[in-house]
C-alpha cells in the first residue's frame, strides 16, 4: 500500500512564486490517498488563490489565526492534532526564520509550533537569500529541531538569477515526503547518538581521555541513516568522518556532551548512548600550563564526578527508547544487566573490552543485546555489520 494512503496531511503554502506548484502537490497527495488540508499565509494568497487549493483538496483553506469561524470549526490546535505530518511547500526565507525562532504570529506558524509529529519544509527563495549566513543559521536550528528539509534545487530563478534556491519539483518533494511513512524501518524516527571519547582538560595542553575511537557509534549512525532515520550524532573528538546525512555536533568534554544531548533530546524517538563518557574530570582547570618543579617528585590531580548523561535522559518525562552500552572487562553480562536496571534502559549492549581484537579502537565487535526479558548474541564481525543488526533489532522492538 502507498505509504501516504489514509494519512492526514497539512500542506502549508507560503508566499513565493513557487506557490503555483503547491496545486500539483495537493493533487499528488490526494492521488496517493491522503486527506489534505491547506493552510496559507496571507502573502501566499497573492500567488495562488485559496479557491484553487480548496477545489483540489476538497477542504476549506485556512489562513487566519484570528478567524472566529475557523477557530470554531477546526482551530489551530485541532489542526495540529488532526495532522499526521506537515509539509510546507514552498517555504519562504521569512517563514524559515519564524519557524527557527519558534514564533507563532500567524495560523501556519502557530500550527507548526503546536504540532508534535514530522514536519517537512521545501525552501524556495532567491539564491542570495539562501546563501545568507542568517538563513544558514536558521536551517541549522531547524535541523536541530528535527525538521526535514527538502532541497532547495539549483537553476535559473524567477528573478533571472542562477543558483541554489529553487523549490524542488513536486515529484521530488513527494518522493522525500512519502519516505517519512514507509513502514518496517526507521523512517520518520529521530535518533540521537553519542559517540567517541570525551576529553577532560587539565591545563591548556593536557587532558584525560580514553581509548574509544568512536567507530561503533559512527557505524550505528550510518546504519540508522540507511534505515531512513534522521540522525543527530553528538561526537567527542575522533579521527573518522561522519556519515553523510548525519547532523554532526562536535563536543570535547562530558559537560558539553551533556548540554548538547539535553538540547537535542526533544522529539527524539531513540537515544543510543555509545560514547565513552569520562566519569570524572579534573576538579580544577589550570589556565596556565602546569610546570614541573624540582621540589615536587609527584603531583596529584583532584577529580570530580561528571553528570551521567544516559541516566539524566532516563529521568526526563516522555523519554525516548533508551539504549546504553556496557563496556566491561569482567563479569560482562551481570554488569550489563545491573546498568540496564540502574539506568532504566530499554536495551543495553554488553561489550567486552578486555581483549585487543574487539571493542575499543578495533575494527570488529562482538556484543550481547540485553533487555528486561531476553538476550541476543551478535557474533564477532565488522562494526558496520554489528551496527546494522543492532539497528534492525531496535526497529523490530519498536514496531512489535
Ligand atoms: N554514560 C553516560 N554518561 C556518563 C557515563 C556513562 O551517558 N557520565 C553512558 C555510556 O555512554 C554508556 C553507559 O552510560 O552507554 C554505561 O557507561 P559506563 O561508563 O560503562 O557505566 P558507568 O555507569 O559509568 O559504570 P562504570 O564506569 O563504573 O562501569
Amino acid at each position: 500500500m502507498n505509504s501516504l494512503a489514509n494519512k492526514n496531511i497539512l500542506l502549508g503554502v507560503t508566499g513565493g512564486i513557487a506557490a503555483y506548484k503547491s496545486a500539483e502537490i495537493v493533487r499528488a497527495l490526494k492521488k496517493a490517498g491522503s486527506s489534505v488540508r491547506v493552510v496559507m499565509t496571507k502573502s501566499a494568497e497573492e500567488f495562488i488563490t485559496p479557491l484553487t487549493l480548496q477545489a483540489l483538496s476538497g477542504n476549506k483553506v485556512s489562513s487566519d489565526l484570528l478567524d472566529p469561524e475557523t477557530e470554531a470549526g477546526m482551530g489551530h490546535i485541532e489542526l495540529a492534532k488532526w495532522a499526521d505530518a506537515i509539509l510546507i511547500a514552498p517555504t519562504t526565507a521569512n517563514t524559515l526564520a519564524k519557524l527557527a525562532s519558534g514564533r507563532a504570529d500567524d495560523l501556519l506558524s502557530s500550527i507548526s509550533l503546536a504540532f508534535e509529529g514530522p514536519l517537512a519544509l521545501a525552501p524556495a527563495m532567491n539564491q542570495a537569500m539562501w546563501k545568507d549566513s542568517r538563513t544558514k543559521e536558521n536551517i541549522e536550528k531547524l535541523k536541530d529541531n528535527n525538521f526535514n528539509i527538502y532541497g532547495p534545487g539549483s537553476g535559473e530563478q524567477a528573478c533571472g538569477d542562477i543558483g541554489l534556491g529553487r523549490m524542488l519539483e513536486p515529484e521530488e518533494i513527494m518522493l522525500n515526503f512519502s519516505l517519512l511513512f514507509e513502514e518496517g524501518h526507521l523512517n520518520n524516527k529521530n535518533i540521537l547518538i553519542t559517540a567517541g571519547p570525551t576529553q577532560e582538560p587539565i591545563d591548556p595542553v593536557r587532558y584525560i581521555t580514553n581509548r574509544s575511537s568512536g567507530k561503533m557509534g559512527y557505524c550505528l549512525a550510518e546504519a540508522s541513516l540507511e534505515s531512513g532515520a534522521n540522525v543527530t550524532l553528538v561526537s567527542g573528538p575522533v579521527n573518522i568522518e561522519a556519515p553523510e546525512g548525519a547532523h554532526l555536533v562536535k563536543v570535547q568534554t562530558a559537560e558539553e556532551m551533556y548540554e548538547s544531548v539535553m538540547h537535542h533530546i526533544k522529539n527524539t524517538d531513540i537515544f543510543i548512548s555509545s560514547a565513552a563518557v569520562a566519569d570524572y574530570k579534573p576538579e580544577n582547570f589550570s589556565k596556565d600550563k602546569i610546570k614541573k618543579s624540582d621540589k615536587n617528585s609527584e603531583i596529584s590531580i583532584g577529580m570530580t564526578k561528571n553528570k551521567d548523561i544516559l541516566k539524566s535522559v532516563s529521568e526526563i518525562s516522555n523519554k525516548p527508547y533508551l539504549v546504553g552500552f556496557a563496556a566491561e572487562t569482567n563479569d560482562l553480562i551481570n554488569n550489563a544487566k545491573l546498568k540496564l536496571k540502574n539506568k532504566k534502559l530499554d536495551l543495553i549492549i554488553a561489550n567486552d573490552v578486555s581483549g585487543k581484537d574487539i571493542g575499543f579502537d578495533s575494527e570488529e565487535n562482538e556484543v550481547t543485546l540485553i533487555n528486561s526479558d531476553s538476550e541476543f548474541f551478535i557474533e564477532k564481525e565488522s562494526k558496520k555489520k554489528v551496527a546494522s543488526k543492532i539497528i534492525k533489532y531496535i526497529s523490530e522492538k519498536l514496531v512489535s
